[in-house]
């Protein structure tokens, strides 16, 4: 059985990833590496603690010579890369830490994997695996009319965010094919779900319909993103790993295309049906307005686009199915109705991270530097 080094494992994805995998593996070893940026979130992988199969280290993957240590030390065959930083309006309003981390990053943990597993041969070939985990977004945007992506689409990414990801693919396809490093990349749509960030999208919609705040739709809101709920992507990336082609890239998505003023709909009328059903529930949320008898959907606010706002994504997972026999297990409606409960059953959560609190948290739990042992 793998045993992992699981980068950004405190983020949204890796963390679902990491109690998926931990519920999946009973056996396997899980090292989580991660710098706790403001996306990262120690008390995401608390319940994993008392585990003696499960370390969590704070680090950065940019610092030298951290992640060959680790793989030496906890003798990993296994690096499932997360770490990024992640948020598109955040990479228009500050580039540089995309391309310190997505770039120079990986690339530290590309010289880790070769100087580890090939150089110093700790591994044998068949068995290490450096999977990298990447999005849909650095084959640009598609009309309307166009098929969607599929592995063999042209890179085109458009903002700083997907170009830094996109350099990320470059690296690890070039690792590959120069020095013979076992590598698989997953591209993936857009996820939601568990221990989302309410920067994005859905989650913030979530939260801001609770508190009856504004719901900040850019543009035209017609913009379409292809959603996939994150426990089908963490799936996905296990049956890459069981039963993918070294070397070879796998579209991942849920072919579930939506415009995002639907979304916001769709989420709406979840909330309100929720509230209107449950009056505890309405009483904790007095400022929403299904609260009031009104319809969600007041709060709807169309504002300025985002610069360079790409028009629609769409991803063809049809090499993952026939190669692995992945097929996600939850459509947009159920993925949605259980994120929204989620969101209701886990407000301390995002209470916290939405005051940042939660770091006082870990401060608490852990110590300044997070570390759990
Ligand atoms: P996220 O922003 O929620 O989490 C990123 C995690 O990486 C955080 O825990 C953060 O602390 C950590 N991190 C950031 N910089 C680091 C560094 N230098 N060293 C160590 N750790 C660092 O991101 P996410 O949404 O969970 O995305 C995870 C991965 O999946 C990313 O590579 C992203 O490009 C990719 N992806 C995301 C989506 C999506 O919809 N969110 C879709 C497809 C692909
Ligand atoms: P986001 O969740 O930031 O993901 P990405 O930009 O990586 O696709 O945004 C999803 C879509 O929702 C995107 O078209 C931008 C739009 N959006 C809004 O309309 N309002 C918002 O407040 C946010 C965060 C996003």
């Amino acid at each position: 059985m793998a045993d992992l080094l699981v980068t950004g494992g405190a983020g949204f994805i890796g963390a679902n990833f990491v109690h998926y995998w931990h519920a999946a593996h009973p056996s396997s070893r899980i090292v989580v590496l991660d710098a706790l940026t403001y996306a990262g979130n120690r008390a995401n992988l608390a319940a994993l603690d008392a585990d003696p199969r499960f370390t969590f280290v704070h680090g950065d993957i940019g610092t030298e010579g951290l992640a060959a240590d680790l793989l030496r030390r906890h003798a990993l065959d296994t690096v499932v890369h997360f770490a990024a930083e992640s948020h598109v309006d955040r990479s228009i309003l500050g580039p540089d830490a995309f391309l310190q981390t997505n770039i120079m990053g990986t690339h530290e943990l590309l010289k880790a994997a070769r100087q580890v597993w090939l150089e110093e041969q700790r591994v044998p070939r068949d068995r290490a695996r450096f999977h990298h985990v990447s999005t849909d977004e650095v084959y640009g945007s598609l009309s309307f009319d166009d098929p969607p992506f599929v592995e063999t689409t042209p890179y085109a990414p458009n903002s700083p965010y997907s170009a830094s990801k996109a350099a990320s693919d470059h690296l690890v396809r070039a690792y590959h094919h120069t020095y013979g490093l076992p590598v698989t990349t997953t591209n993936c749509s857009n996820n939601y779900g568990p221990w989302h960030f309410p920067e994005k999208l859905i989650p913030l919609l979530i939260v801001n319909v609770l508190l009856g705040r504004a719901i900040p739709v850019y543009g035209d809101g017609r913009n379409v993103r292809d959603w996939l709920y994150v426990e089908d992507h963490a799936r996905a990336i296990d049956a890459v790993l069981a039963r993918g082609r070294v070397g070879e890239v796998y579209n991942v998505g849920g072919r579930a295309e939506a415009a995002n003023i639907d979304i916001v709909r769709t989420v709406c009328a979840l909330v309100d049906d929720r509230l209107r059903a449950d009056a505890a529930l309405a009483g904790r949320f007095p400022a929403s307005p299904a609260s009031a008898g009104a319809a969600s959907t007041t709060l709807i606010t169309y504002v300025a686009d985002r610069p360079g706002h790409d028009r629609r994504y769409a991803i063809a997972p049809d090499k993952l199915t026939a190669e692995t026999g992945w097929t996600p297990r939850e459509t947009l409606s159920t993925g949605l109705a259980r994120t929204v409960d989620w969101f209701l059953a886990n407000e301390p959560w995002w209470r916290g991270v939405m005051d940042g609190s939660y770091r006082a948290w870990i401060d608490a739990q852990y110590g300044a530097t997070g570390a759990a042992r």
